[in-house]
């Protein structure tokens, strides 16, 4: 499936004429520059495990969705956020070319994800509803506030609840708005749907707890991004400490383990992610 995404990703990057020197590079740089694919290999599973005739129809909301994440990525790294100079082993576009193409491409990105999204081989009521799920866990209420949050809230330690609004929104909003676009896809019932995207928030959060150990935790070349960087950041490891938050990462796994036994035909998917991403 991964190989798949990443052939579509390819063939659908989009490219426009101008007399600009390196738009279209710029453009391309971080989406070619790979990392796990989460979230869009997470909506095309619900697909493939619900309705697998509906899969290839499901790779334009996939990268979407990953262009959605990219750009959130690009911005993250800027100077004026978390001011990282390497992402996803290369460096940055801030870097290699200059903040204003680095705040642009992030714009576009932004924008050309509901292009590609409109153009996606499904039925026009589907599309609007892929839309509405995109937009509403990435903007004002979703993503971005907890980006606000994380950035405003620097050197000022939060409560576990707030650190938990933080990371719910940040990070866990656009994961459970994967497993909603492929439910929405799939066709599935409003409460299967509802289900699966209270467990993506819980799996959003999990990750979160993952990304701020390998921050704590791993080298700069394992990582594939800058580490031991989060030091004035409401991290679940600067709350919990490091062995608070391993063992609360590993206390979630074993919850989401059991409630990965409910999804049936995602079963076995959910348990291989929860084996392999969280070690
Ligand atoms: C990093 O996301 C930012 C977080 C929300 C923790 P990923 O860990 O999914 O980054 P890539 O997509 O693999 O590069
Ligand atoms: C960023 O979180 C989450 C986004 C919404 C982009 P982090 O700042 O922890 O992500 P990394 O560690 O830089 O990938
Ligand atoms: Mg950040
Ligand atoms: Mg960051
Ligand atoms: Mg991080």
């Amino acid at each position: 499936m991964l190989e798949e995404f990443e052939k579509f990703l390819q063939t659908h990057i989009l490219k426009v004429q101008s007399f600009h020197p390196f738009y279209n590079e710029a453009y391309e740089k971080m989406l070619n520059a790979g990392g796990k694919r989460f979230r869009p290999l997470l909506l095309l599973n619900v697909v493939k495990a619900y309705s697998p005739l509906l899969l290839n129809a499901s790779m334009n909301a996939a990268l979407a969705l990953e262009m959605v994440h990219t750009y959130s990525l690009i911005h993250d790294d800027l100077p004026c956020m978390d001011n990282a100079a390497f992402r996803r082993q290369t460096p940055t576009l801030h870097v290699t070319y200059d903040e204003a193409t680095a705040v642009l491409i992030g714009d576009a990105l932004n924008t050309d994800a509901f292009l590609v999204l409109m153009h996606s081989p499904i039925d026009a009521k589907t599309k609007v509803r892929l839309c509405e799920i995109l937009s509403f866990n990435a903007g004002s209420g979703g993503m971005v506030l907890g980006q606000a949050i994380d950035c405003h809230f620097e050197n000022q330690p939060l409560d576990e609840t707030k650190l938990e609004f933080l990371h719910t929104h940040k990070t866990a909003r656009l994961i459970a708005a994967a497993l909603q676009m492929g439910s929405a896809i799939a066709g599935l019932s409003n409460e299967l749907e509802e289900r699966l995207y209270a467990f993506g928030l819980e799996l959003g959060l999990l990750f979160q707890i993952q990304d701020d150990i390998i921050d704590a935790v791993k080298s700069k070349e394992e990582a594939g991004k800058p580490t031991k960087n989060d030091t004035n950041k409401n991290s679940f490891v600067n709350l919990l400490g490091l062995t608070g938050a391993i063992n609360r990462r590993n206390a979630k796994v074993k919850e989401l383990k059991a409630k990965a036994e409910t999804f049936e035909a995602l079963g076995s998917y959910f348990q291989k992610i929860l084996d392999t991403n969280f070690k």
